[in-house]
């Protein structure tokens, strides 16, 4: 019988299989920093033009991001993006995470095939996101207590 698992594992494999780099293997069947955060300082959740979500979690201490996680509905490649990009928000002031782009999580991850780049640009872009409701809710600090997140 075969599992979700397998079949998860089958899915992401003939997806990524010669096209991608061993790293974009790697971070696709083994990802790094799946999940949410409880009471975080930053959240976001960004649906790009091809309908996948991509959510991003943060927890921010002295202005530093201790930790950074994520979720996705998205494909093999976005899993990898989302895994990659999370690994370098960690240890970096908001003001640094602010300015990392899509092409330093392309080279991160050794490439991406050109199909599959708007899913470099979809992490980063809700990694900015969550920079900015990380500040904003600095400023407002009450607001926080309406948040679902
Ligand atoms: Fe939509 Fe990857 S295919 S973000």
């Amino acid at each position: 019988m075969t599992s979700e698992y397998d079949r998860l594992e089958e899915y992401i494999m003939g997806e990524t299989e010669n096209k991608h780099t061993e790293t974009v293997v790697d971070h696709a069947m083994n990802p790094r920093n799946v999940g949410n955060i409880q009471d975080a300082d930053g959240f976001a959740s960004v649906t790009g033009p091809c309908g996948d979500t991509m959510e991003i979690w943060l927890r921010i201490r002295q202005d530093r991001i201790q930790e950074a996680t994520f979720w996705t509905d998205g494909c093999g490649t976005t899993i990898a993006a989302g895994s990659m990009t999370t690994e370098l928000a960690r240890d970096k002031t908001a003001a640094d995470a602010l300015r990392i782009s899509q092409q330093e999580v392309l080279d991160a991850l050794g490439g991406l095939p050109e199909e599959n780049r708007h899913c470099a640009l979809l992490t980063v872009n809700t990694l900015k996101e969550a920079v900015k409701d990380y500040l904003k809710n600095k400023r407002e600090p009450w607001k926080r207590v309406y948040r679902k997140h």
